[in-house]
């Protein structure tokens, strides 16, 4: 299956949080930082384990470890950024690369800038954006990963709409896509409703 909602309370209440129009900048960032640590525990579910034998004080036994998956973390600019931080904090080993991308204000279509991804492209990618609303930012991120010789991406997302999550199961089916909440659609500016408004603007604080 392609797409997880992972709608856990905590998760859930910490997204209401960050939905009320009166909470801070600070509050905001927290909260999201929080809440990609939640999601993190989720998307790193099927990490596969190696066992090896250890003594435990009373006996040897085989425990397991993770076996060493290779993980980058690309946030798409500059919304994603603000989940960077809760995922490092569980995968402290994972690479960062970065995907420049901003959506023109009167046409909503991506505008591609800048590109730095590590040079081992048999890490798993997890491609972070709070935002999946036309979903056109998340499939030129995901164009140009699979350009680059990426295969293995999984797409986390806090809040989408649904037409966002159709266009990049249709266009990536192969993408499992990792979301907090589904909305309810998108208003005549293609902001996510009920949404939570700009993310770049209220996690730097930029309006
Ligand atoms: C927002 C958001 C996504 C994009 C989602 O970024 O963080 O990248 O819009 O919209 P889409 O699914 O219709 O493409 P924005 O363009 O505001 O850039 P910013 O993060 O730099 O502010
Ligand atoms: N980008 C945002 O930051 N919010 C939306 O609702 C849509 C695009």
């Amino acid at each position: 299956m392609s797409l997880h909602i992972i709608n856990h309370p905590l998760i859930l209440h910490k997204l209401s949080i960050m939905r009320n129009k009166k909470t801070s900048t600070m509050e905001f960032r927290k909260m999201l930082k929080e809440i990609s640590m939640l999601m993190g525990y989720e998307i790193t579910r099927d990490f596969p384990l190696e066992y090896k034998t250890i003594e435990t004080p009373l006996q040897t036994m085989e425990a397991p470890r993770l076996a060493g998956k290779k993980v980058v973390i690309a946030p798409i600019l500059r919304a994603g950024l603000g989940m960077v931080e809760g995922l490092l904090n569980l995968i402290p080993s994972a690479r960062v690369g970065h995907i420049g991308l901003y959506r023109d204000e009167v046409t909503c279509e991506p505008v591609f800038y800048y590109y730095k991804m590590p040079a081992n492209k048999d890490r798993l990618v997890i491609l972070t954006d709070p935002m999946l609303a036309t979903g056109g930012s998340a499939c030129d991120a995901i164009m140009r990963l699979k350009k680059d010789g990426f295969k293995n991406i999984k797409l986390m997302c806090l809040v989408a709409s649904p037409q966002g999550v159709k266009r990049v199961e249709e266009t990536y089916p192969d993408v499992e896509i990792y979301l907090a909440s589904l909305d309810e659609g998108l208003n005549d500016k293609n902001y996510i409703l009920p949404g939570l408004g700009d993310a770049g603007d209220r996690i730097f604080g930029t309006k």
